[in-house]
């Protein structure tokens, strides 16, 4: 069962699941199923009767959190955990997807599953209490962190840059935030992973490997797809957004690699995504 199957991770978890074999899928987006209402729920749930449920399902949107703080947690937080808990009443596994924002961001080092939380902005304290809510509901669910997500389609950074790249001569991209892209396809597939390897239970952190600033990531997307755009490196302070972004956001995946083996480098996952889109 896939909730927020709409989204990017979404339907890349549809995509991963159709390889398997001996699979049923039931996939829900926002218009099937909601996952804060109790009634779509229950519904949801007597009609797929899962193993399993993936919850791609959030609120995402993380500068207008900041002036929405209610609605996004009735999702990150009130949905997540009745999810959970329907999960858990009815013995189905349950994998939950977090956000590198949870960190706190006074590290620079790569950041492991163990180190301190905080959560600077509306939407990283709604995904970290989501978080907590859903162990407390599930203590047998799986909750996978990732940062920096795009694929083909949805809202991201890959689609912006390629929409802005075509319609001005320069741009000014933040080059003082570094962290690591994740390909959604690569991230669904990993969940798939962990799931089938029967992984212990909780926290796991998932990116591709590699480490890069936004400017790189821009730059690697021009380079990519030949566009025409120059780019000039520039500091958070000159792009200021409504939320505030960790200024090191990098994930040590060697956990969740000695069940799913070692990410690919982000390169190389940007190169099929742009192949893909062209
Ligand atoms: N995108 C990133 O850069 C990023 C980074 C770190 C972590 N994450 C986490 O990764 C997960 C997947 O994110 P994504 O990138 O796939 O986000 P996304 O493309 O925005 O997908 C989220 C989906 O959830 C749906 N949704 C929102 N409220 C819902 C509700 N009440 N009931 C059911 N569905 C609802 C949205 O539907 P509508 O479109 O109709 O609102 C959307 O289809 C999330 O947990 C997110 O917090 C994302």
């Amino acid at each position: 069962m896939i909730c927020g199957a709409g989204g990017q991770l979404g339907q890349k978890l549809i995509g991963a699941a159709r390889t398997l074999e001996n699979v049923r899928i039931f996939a829900y987006s926002r218009s099937t199923l909601d996952i804060t209402k109790p009634t779509e729920l229950r519904a949801a749930f007597a009609e797929a009767k899962p193993d399993v449920c993936f919850n791609a399902a959030a609120y995402t949107g993380v500068d207008r959190a900041e002036s929405e703080p209610e609605k996004c947690r009735e999702v990150n937080v009130e949905g997540a955990g009745r999810l959970a808990a329907a999960c858990y009443e009815a013995g189905v596994g349950f994998v939950h997807f977090s956000t590198d924002y949870v960190y706190d961001d006074g590290y620079n080092r790569p950041l492991q599953e163990g180190d301190r939380t905080l959560g600077t902005s509306v939407y990283a304290r709604t995904k970290l209490e989501g978080e907590n809510t859903v162990l407390k509901h599930h203590p047998d669910a799986y909750i996978l962190r990732t940062s920096w997500v795009y694929a083909e389609y949805g809202q991201n950074f890959v689609r912006t840059m390629l929409r802005l790249g075509a319609e001005r001569d320069q741009l000014g991209i933040v080059a003082d935030q570094v962290g690591s892209p994740t390909y959604a396809a690569d991230l669904a597939a990993a969940a798939l992973q962990l799931v089938n390897a029967a992984a212990p239970a909780g926290i796991y952190n998932f990116s591709n490997c590699g480490v890069c600033s936004w400017y790189d990531f821009a730059h690697a997307i021009f380079e990519m797809s030949a566009t025409d755009c120059q780019l000039n490196p520039i500091c958070t302070e000159q792009y200021p957004t409504p939320a505030k972004r960790p200024s090191y956001s990098v994930l040590d995946t060697r956990k969740i690699g000695r069940y799913v083996g070692t990410p690919r480098n982000w390169r190389e996952a940007l190169h099929e995504c742009l192949q893909k889109l062209s």
